[in-house]
């Protein structure tokens, strides 16, 4: 085991270095897993279901570009560029429009968590699991029975149409929500989909922003990389992009076979 991990401690980072060195000095209770001796096999599928899908090459090609800290202002830069993205995809001007870093369940608890308070009124179109889900988010968050809300929140997964990597979401919330949102009594119970703090991070509010968490930077890369495919296939096609799943596949499907 000391002869693996010093072998490794020579392909890796100064710093994967230092801790392969530590490893090494100590007993330890599990042993590095022969099953990561070998290299990472993915076998090549053509996806043709909601989502998922198969990147396009310039896509999967961010996969490969060396990270930046998720508050350097390049990155700031690459996070404006994305939401000036989704507000074309979703044809809103809504400032508080940002990417959560999590998947669409993740960004389907952000908007109900921060639009609902103990007691409010919620009403859940159920006709298949998002809708059971969000009934149950709504009763976890304490709602009470009655009338409708109308909707006033935008959301999608970067798997769904965009030909994103999964693991990143898209949101736009209203001036009416967002009002509700930065009038509410009491805080939302999750500190890590908490607007307010999101909607800094993603420079939508007017004071300097501040760490709330950091990022899925690559996957950030290849969010931007599939909204400027999408807005460059509309220019040059004219059609309407977002929603038509299957028309966004096709220019690159016949590549992967
Ligand atoms: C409406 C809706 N909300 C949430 C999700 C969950 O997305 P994810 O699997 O990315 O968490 C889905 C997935 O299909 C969905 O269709």
């Amino acid at each position: 085991m000391l002869r693996v991990l010093t072998s490794a401690s020579a392909a890796l980072g100064p710093r994967a270095a230092g801790w392969v060195r530590t490893m090494a000095s100590h007993q330890l209770l599990v042993a590095p897993p022969e099953v990561l001796r070998k290299p990472l096999s993915v076998p090549k599928r053509l996806l043709l279901g909601p989502g998922p899908s198969n990147l396009a090459p310039r896509v999967l090609a961010t996969g490969s570009l060396q990270m930046i800290g998720h508050m350097h202002k390049e990155m700031y830069q690459i996070m404006d560029e994305i939401k000036q993205g989704i507000q074309y995809v979703f044809q809103t001007r809504n400032p508080l429009t940002l990417a959560v870093s999590g998947s669409g369940h993740c960004v389907l608890e952000t908007a109900l968590v921060n639009l609902l308070e103990p007691g409010d009124s919620f009403l859940a179109g159920v006709n298949g699991i998002w809708g059971q889900r969000a009934a149950e988010i709504g009763e976890r968050v304490g709602k009470g029975e009655g009338k409708g809300w109308s909707i006033d929140v935008l959301y999608t997964g970067s798997q769904k149409c965009l030909n994103a990597p999964p693991g990143t979401s898209l949101i736009s919330f209203s001036d009416k929500a967002k009002k509700k949102i930065y009038a509410r009594k009491t805080k939302p119970y999750s500190f890590y989909m908490d607007v307010k703090w999101l909607a800094n991070f993603w420079g939508c509010d007017d004071k300097p922003r501040t760490y709330h968490h950091t990022t899925p930077v690559t996957c950030l890369y290849a969010l931007r990389e599939s909204l400027a495919l999408l807005a460059e296939q509309v220019r040059e096609k004219g059609s309407a992009g977002c929603g038509r799943g299957a028309g966004r596949t096709e220019p690159w499907g016949g590549q992967m076979g």
